[in-house]
């Protein structure tokens, strides 16, 4: 595995491959790896010859009183666990080579139809630097296939949005959101958890399933669902932002015939904001 973090250095050893023929998969991180992230580069080296993971802890995306400095940063053991997959270059920017004009300055990247809502209501400008950062990295990659977590379902879909809208030649592709056996989503975050605090998580995806049960068993009353749902939440311990049924496709608040539907999660639970969703097929 081949650790570069500039720009120029990514440049040559992309070319080498392009004029080899060779498709570029790209996994973007920021960091603090698990298995979660390293199913994804299993899932990259699927569709191409060569699989691009990035760590980056993205300064915009952070909200000012969010955890950006005590975000965890564990680049040698991350190193470690990429040895359990097959990778051919571990991308390490610094902010200069991702914001090479400084923050302040930097062209930005929004995607309204979907950064308001959600944890955009909660995290605000949280997506236009989900957005931005994802735009730069595929402009210094230009990769053909970028794989990212459904768990954030809402980042999914606004990165799909902006590839689209854009034109820009990259497929995006989803990965299962990966649970330890107890059902609570695989995240770096989890790791802000007491051992009491972790004990309780797993109630996160299981009223996600109950909530997904009634909506299978014919119960269309959203909003009485989300919250009976959110009620059990706070009764658990968590502080809920919301539990909200929408839309998969595209988040919009469902007609009582939608098919395809998508229960959304945020809550936090001690230091830690957890975050988590299940898609419900009808
Ligand atoms: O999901 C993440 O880890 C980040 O939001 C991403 C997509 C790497 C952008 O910084």
């Amino acid at each position: 595995m081949k650790i570069v973090s500039t720009a120029e250095a990514l440049r040559e050893q992309l070319g080498e491959w392009r004029r080899a023929g060779d498709h570029i998969a790209l996994v973007p991180t920021m960091g603090n790896l698990h298995d979660g992230h390293l199913s994804l580069v299993r899932i990259a080296r699927e569709h191409a010859e060569r699989v691009i993971i990035s760590v980056f802890v993205n300064p915009t995306q952070f909200g000012e009183d969010e955890d950006f400095e005590k975000y965890p940063r564990t680049l040698e053991r991350d190193k470690l666990k990429l040895k359990k997959v097959s990778v051919d270059l571990l991308f390490v920017p610094e902010v200069a080579t991702m914001y090479p004009f400084g923050i302040d300055k930097a062209t930005t990247v929004t995607v309204p139809a979907l950064n308001q809502e959600l944890c955009g209501s909660f995290r605000p400008g949280h997506f236009d630097g989900v957005a931005t950062v994802v735009s730069r990295l595929f402009g210094l990659v230009q990769p053909d296939v970028a794989v990212f977590g459904q768990k954030d379902y809402q980042q999914l879909l606004v990165i799909r949005r902006l590839a689209e809208d854009l034109n820009l030649a990259v497929k995006i592709i989803a990965g299962p959101t990966l649970r330890d056996e107890d059902g609570l989503a695989m995240s770096s975050r989890n790791q802000y958890l007491t051992d009491e605090e972790r004990k309780i998580a797993p109630e996160l995806y299981r009223v996600l399933e109950k909530t997904a049960e009634a909506l299978h068993t014919g119960n269309r009353d959203y909003a009485a669902l989300e919250k009976s749902a959110v009620e059990q939440l706070t009764s658990s311990g968590f502080k809920p932002e919301y539990l909200s049924i929408r839309r998969a496709e595209n988040l919009d608040a469902p007609d009582r015939d939608e098919d395809h539907l998508v229960i959304l999660v945020a809550a936090h639970l001690g230091e830690a904001r957890l975050i988590d969703n299940l898609l419900v097929e009808i």
